[in-house]
């Protein structure tokens, strides 16, 4: 009998526990890897049509393909977190499910699911019903708070996060999320619009801009990237790029101050959203737990949080600002943190 055999009746004696991460930039997935073990995929959330050559068809492209192959047609239906419309429910429904196909995800599965704190009571239904709507979980399907599920991996191998008390700050894309965990239930759940990571591809823009002193305009898709792959908060160092010039030629420019600046600027202000506007309101509501878990680790979670360097610097800053010390536990990927909670959880479920 070979290895794929035994794989499979393994799989078939038991439901699938599966981690799902919706986010507006990358959808992440923490399925079975069919040999006993676990895998993780990152999948840009955007989707693009397109008519099939011989039948006519509508086809489906997701992810890095789609945004590349149809730039000018994309949709990234979660741009501002949740989806808002029918249009982009519609689109986040295909999304979802074009995604789980490709990936084979098992229908007979209890899926966790990562939701953002924020107040949009019909963002959040809508992404339950995309979720709950596909045609996987049919054992379950229940979702956690975003922060939560990527603190379980901060603290450890196990579910130790879900009978603690502490405190959670969460970066993404849209918004900067920070709360108190109590055995699970969340105290004080404040959330931001304005500290975020895509604000810092905005600056980022600029910054570049001014620093070649306005010959060089580049889009945000191309920030994001100058800030996923060049930003370091203790060790930057400057890269070059080239533009091609509309009338022919092209332009090499070095970035420097251009991504260091703005990511310095958003480490400021998540210390002061944090110091200034959740912890004030949390000592305010809960001043034990609040006691208790400002002198435990804060799990720092979300894809900004991947800027080697940045967890450490938040750190030193928060301290600064608190005046006491403050200690900072990470994930070892935390733009993949929340998925990986969420499987656990469904683990455990099952
Ligand atoms: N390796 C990396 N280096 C730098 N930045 C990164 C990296 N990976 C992801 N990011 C940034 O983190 C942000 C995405 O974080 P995350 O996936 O936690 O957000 P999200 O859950 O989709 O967003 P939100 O919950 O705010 O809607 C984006 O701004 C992205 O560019
Ligand atoms: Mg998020």
């Amino acid at each position: 009998m070979s290895d794929d055999e035994s794989t499979d009746i393994n799989e078939s004696d038991e439901p699938a526990a599966v981690g799902v991460k919706l986010g507006s930039t990358r959808t992440v997935l923490d399925i079975p890897d069919g040999r006993g073990g676990r895998e993780r995929h990152s999948i840009l959330t955007c989707l693009a049509t397109y008519e099939d050559a011989i039948t006519g068809e509508e086809k489906v492209l997701f992810g890095e393909e789609a945004a590349v192959e149809y730039p000018d047609t994309v949709r990234f239906m979660l741009r501002s977190g949740l989806p808002e419309d029918e249009e982009s429910v519609a689109d986040a429904e295909r999304f979802f499910e074009a995604v789980v196909d490709a990936h084979d995800v098992p229908e007979e599965s209890a899926v966790v699911y990562a939701v953002p704190t924020i107040d949009n009571e019909e963002g959040v239904e809508n992404l339950t019903s995309v979720i709950e709507g596909s045609s996987i979980g049919q054992i379950e399907a229940r979702s956690f708070p975003e922060s939560l599920c990527g603190s379980i991996p901060a603290y450890g191998d196990g579910l130790d996060a879900i009978d603690e008390v502490f405190l959670s700050v969460n970066m993404g894309s849209t918004t900067l999320e920070a709360c108190a965990y109590r055995r699970g239930e969340q105290l004080s759940p404040f959330s931001t619009g304005s500290v975020t990571g895509n604000e810092v591809d905005r600056w980022i823009v600029a910054a570049v801009e001014e620093e070649s002193q306005g010959r060089v305009h580049i889009d945000r898709t191309t920030a994001r990237e100058y800030k996923e792959e060049h930003a370091d908060v203790g060790d930057f160092e400057p890269f070059t790029d080239v533009v091609q010039q509309p009338g022919g030629g092209s332009h090499e420019f070095t970035v420097d101050r251009g991504v260091r600046d703005p990511v310095d600027r958003y480490i400021d202000d998540a210390v002061d959203a944090v110091a200034n506007e959740f912890l004030p309101g949390l000592a305010n509501d809960h001043m034990k737990p609040y006691q208790l878990a400002l002198g435990r680790p804060i799990a720092v979670t979300g894809g900004m949080a991947c800027i080697p360097g940045l967890t450490e610097e938040f750190e030193a800053r928060l301290s600064d600002a608190l005046d006491r010390d403050i200690e900072v536990v990470s994930p070892d990927d935390p733009a993949t943190a929340a998925a990986e909670g969420a499987a656990r959880i469904a683990e455990r479920l099952i």
